[in-house]
């Protein structure tokens, strides 16, 4: 098989809500940008560099998971496909793809993901990796698009990185219910999750000396600034990162060194910042393994397994669809 034959893309439009979301955003009393935004070629490019920081655990111990686990997990599921939710550049996913391989199931690979430039680099890499692998990618929001993830047979579903924890609660609640929905009774899901822990370990891996996180953060500046022709200075917004141990988050923020009048003129918008006034950016939940359990029993879904690194930093759960579930409302 060619990797044309190999591979199909299918694209949603993932930027018809940048104008919406920015406007509503920058109109709240905590000005807000939604994090998906960062993720354009060079914002995949800075999160694949933040993996690899001293500070940032959390992909080394999901890494360290899913190279001890993947052999059992795929026994287990006897999974032939992997789907997976913001599949990034899928650094993390070879272990299971190698895993299914090695087990003679491996027939589709499907990475979903907003940025197109990770989704196509991954699709052409692993189809010339693993000659006959079929790999249907999809350029989407996960919050939005679930819809476009193909029809399939003894699916894995994967959602790493501890991305879950991106989402607001109720986001959270409501992407896990509609996830829920699309699987089968055979499918089953890994979800990676960040642990609660110590104020200062959380807060390192988040304010890391190189700074990289910080450009990250501003990253989504530039997103807007090309999206909607903004001009934003990102250099005129410092990057704020803190854990908020009431909600259980760590909280990003940009915020304005200076007061700043930016005009976005895809939206004839004009958006005032005093000095010091800040942006969030995203927030970062931190679990426990009670919780997570509840949040998928809510969904319908049954924790299986919750597996942790040596210093139980990030733990990967494993669930399958709990019977019976009627799904609530599609909302
Ligand atoms: N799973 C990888 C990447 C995590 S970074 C890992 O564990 O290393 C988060 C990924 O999710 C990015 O690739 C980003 O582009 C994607 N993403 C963020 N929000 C998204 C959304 N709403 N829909 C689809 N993908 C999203
Ligand atoms: C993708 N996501 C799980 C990362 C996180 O840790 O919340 C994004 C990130 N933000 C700052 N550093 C990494």
């Amino acid at each position: 098989m060619s990797v044309a034959e190999a591979v199909r893309i299918d694209h949603c439009d993932v930027l018809d809500t940048l104008g919406a979301d920015v406007r509503a955003g920058l109109a709240r009393p905590l000005k807000e940008l939604p994090p998906k935004y960062f993720y354009d070629e060079r914002g995949s490019e800075l999160f694949d560099r933040i993996t690899t920081l001293p500070e940032y655990y959390p992909s080394r111990c999901e890494r360290a998971i899913l190279n001890r686990h993947a052999p059992d997990i795929v026994a287990d599921s006897r999974a032939e496909e992997l789907v997976e939710l913001g599949s990034g550049t899928a650094s993390k996913t070879r272990a299971l793809l190698y895993a299914m391989a090695g087990a003679g199931s491996l027939r589709r690979y499907v990475p979903f993901d907003v940025d197109e430039s990770v989704v196509k680099a991954c699709a052409v890499e692993l189809v010339e990796l693993y000659p006959g692998l079929e790999v249907h990618g999809v350029v989407g929001d996960f919050g939005r698009d679930l819809a476009h993830v193909p029809d399939g047979r003894r699916r894995l579903f994967a959602f790493l990185g501890g991305t879950i924890g991106n989402l607001y609660p109720e986001e959270r609640a409501r992407f896990l219910r509609r996830l829920r929905t699309a699987m089968a009774p055979e499918d089953r899901l890994v979800i990676g999750t960040d642990l609660v822990k110590d104020r200062a370990m959380l807060e390192a891996a988040y304010n890391d000396s190189e700074g990289v996180t910080a450009e990250f953060n501003r990253n989504v500046l530039r997103v807007v600034n090309e999206g909607l022709g903004a001009d934003f200075d990102p250099e005129s917004f410092e990057h704020v990162a803190f854990f908020d141990e009431a909600n259980s988050w760590i909280e990003m923020r940009l915020r304005a060194n200076g007061a700043q009048l930016v005009h976005i003129d895809g939206m004839n918008l004009d958006v005032r910042f005093a000095d010091g006034e800040e942006i969030r950016t995203e927030i970062s939940a931190k679990f426990t393994r009670d919780a997570v359990r509840a949040e998928l029993g809510q969904a319908g879904l049954r924790l299986d397994d919750f597996l942790t690194d040596d210093g139980g930093l990030f733990g990967l759960a494993v669930a399958s669809p709990a019977e019976p579930f009627r799904s609530r409302a599609q909302s």
